[in-house]
């Protein structure tokens, strides 16, 4: 038997591309691959790409300039692009970058056994295709390696919002719902391998309606069935869009059992104008009444959020009215971004905000998150929570988990094992985490 070729991915981005480097791992590995920690003895190097900022496409470029020692030293070595970059600038990577062998788009790396066997004849390989077959299907012979306790599934991919920032409906493509029964299948499967938490994946992922036997399933639908698997504890999703939480997944959060008290429920801004121009189509209010309905189904629910600042034409005031949306959720856990202009969206043609300014108004935003967020861990100190045990601490006899609102909790528990799931009393509250004592 020959020395099985050596795989190394680097995932950017989101966790669909998390997801999706786990599809491309098994993918390959039908090919004799097995993945490997480091790119210095890899035989094929993948970069699984994220397109959203600037920042992030650039990063590839640099990261790809590095390898050229690896290559020179062993010109059998494939270097790839999967992902968002490769989807949105394709060929021109391998313009830019000659190094690179292969390309591959986020809807067609099914095809990816062929494409590298193309590379390995010497080709240079591109699929950027959107194809009819489904990649979920043609994957699924594939066994899930599975790492611990949680696993990410994917439900929902691309997106037909078009926000006036975001180039996820170009990379990703229109909104596609996968089949329900599938997606129980391949739940089904994950739980005998151990998962004890799924979380559902999506771009807008309660825009979920795959179909089922009697019709399209909502996402609450589907969460109600992935209830019913024994030996699931737990259920979350992410990412919603305030247009799409229905009553029937807001009645969820407060009905079922499994689903967890914690919701990422983006707003970018908290100026109607502003929204208005982002293409949003919602406004601030209807933001804040669609979060009071939640809390009313859900009293503790944990509300988590994305905002951008210094969109185009952004002013002060616009940005007070932001930071007034936060204090009224009190959010205990966001991501704030400054806007970073796409090339190919509506808003990158407008006038732009100060770079400074925008730094600015990022760091006064971050300041009265980090309070809300310290404030929120502070008021769980003396409360029960329950903790999936994900790994072992740095210290000895320690396990670290997730309580059900997302929080990461240090307990000293050396009889304990990965995978438990146990009552913990919070004892105090640090900047990244929460320790507490098992009950
Ligand atoms: N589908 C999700 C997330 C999309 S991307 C949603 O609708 O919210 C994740 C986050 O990146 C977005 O919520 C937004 O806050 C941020 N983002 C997207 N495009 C951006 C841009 N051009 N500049 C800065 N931040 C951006
Ligand atoms: Fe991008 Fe808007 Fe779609 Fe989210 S809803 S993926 S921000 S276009
Ligand atoms: Fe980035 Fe693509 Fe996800 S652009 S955020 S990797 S969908």
């Amino acid at each position: 038997m020959t020395a099985p070729k050596k795989l190394f991915i680097k995932t950017y981005g989101c966790q669909m591309n998390v997801y999706d480097s786990e599809r491309m791992a098994e993918a390959l590995g039908g090919q004799g691959y097995v993945e490997t920690k480091s790119p210095d003895d890899a035989d094929m190097i993948l970069l699984n790409t994220c397109h959203i900022r600037e920042k992030a496409a650039e990063k590839v470029y640099s990261e790809l300039g590095r390898f050229k020692g690896l290559k020179a030293a062993n010109p059998d070595l494939k270097i790839g692009v999967a992902g968002c970059v490769a989807q949105a600038e394709g060929e021109e990577i391998m313009r830019r970058q000659p190094l690179v062998d292969l390309v591959v788009g986020p809807q067609s790396y099914h095809r990816l056994p062929a494409l590298e066997a193309r590379a390995r004849g010497g080709e240079k390989a591109l699929d950027t295709d959107f194809p009819e077959d489904d990649k979920f299907e043609t994957l699924k012979s594939r066994p899930r390696a599975t790492r611990g306790p949680t696993a990410f599934l994917t439900v929902q991919e691309g997106c037909d919002k078009f926000c006036a920032f975001c180039v996820v409906p170009y990379t990703r493509g229109a909104e596609v719902s996968r089949p329900a029964e599938r997606i129980l299948s391949e739940a089904r499967d994950l739980v005998e391998r151990g998962v004890r938490e799924i979380s559902l994946l999506g771009q807008n992922v309660n825009a979920y309606h795959g179909a089922g036997a009697d019709g399209d399933w909502s996402l609450a639908r589907l969460i109600w069935a992935l209830n019913g698997i024994d030996g699931l504890e737990r259920i979350r999703f992410t990412t919603s869009h305030p247009n799409d939480m229905t009553d029937d997944l807001i009645s969820a959060h407060g009905e079922c059992e499994k689903l967890m008290p914690y919701l990422h429920l983006p707003v970018q801004s908290g100026s109607d104008r502003i929204l208005k121009r982002m293409n949003r189509s919602h406004t601030a209010e209807s933001y804040l009444r669609l979060i009071e309905r939640i809390r009313a189904a859900r009293p503790d629910i944990l509300m988590s959020g994305d905002f951008i600042v210094g969109f185009p034409e952004e002013t002060e005031a616009d940005f007070q009215a932001t930071l007034d949306l936060i204090e009224q959720v009190r959010y205990g856990y966001a991501y704030s971004f400054k806007y970073s202009t796409r090339p190919g969206t509506p808003a990158a043609e407008r006038a732009q905000v100060d770079p400074e300014a925008a730094s600015e108004r990022l760091q006064r935003l971050q300041a009265l998150i980090t309070r809300h967020q310290q404030e929120i861990q502070q008021e769980m100190v003396g409360r029960e929570v329950s903790v999936l045990y994900e790994k072992p601490g740095r210290l000895e006899g320690q396990m670290v988990g997730k309580s059900e609102y997302l929080h990461a909790v240090h307990v000293t528990d050396p009889q304990a094992r990965v995978g438990d799931l146990v009552r913990v009393r919070i004892k105090n509250s640090a900047t990244h985490s929460l320790a507490g004592e098992r009950l």
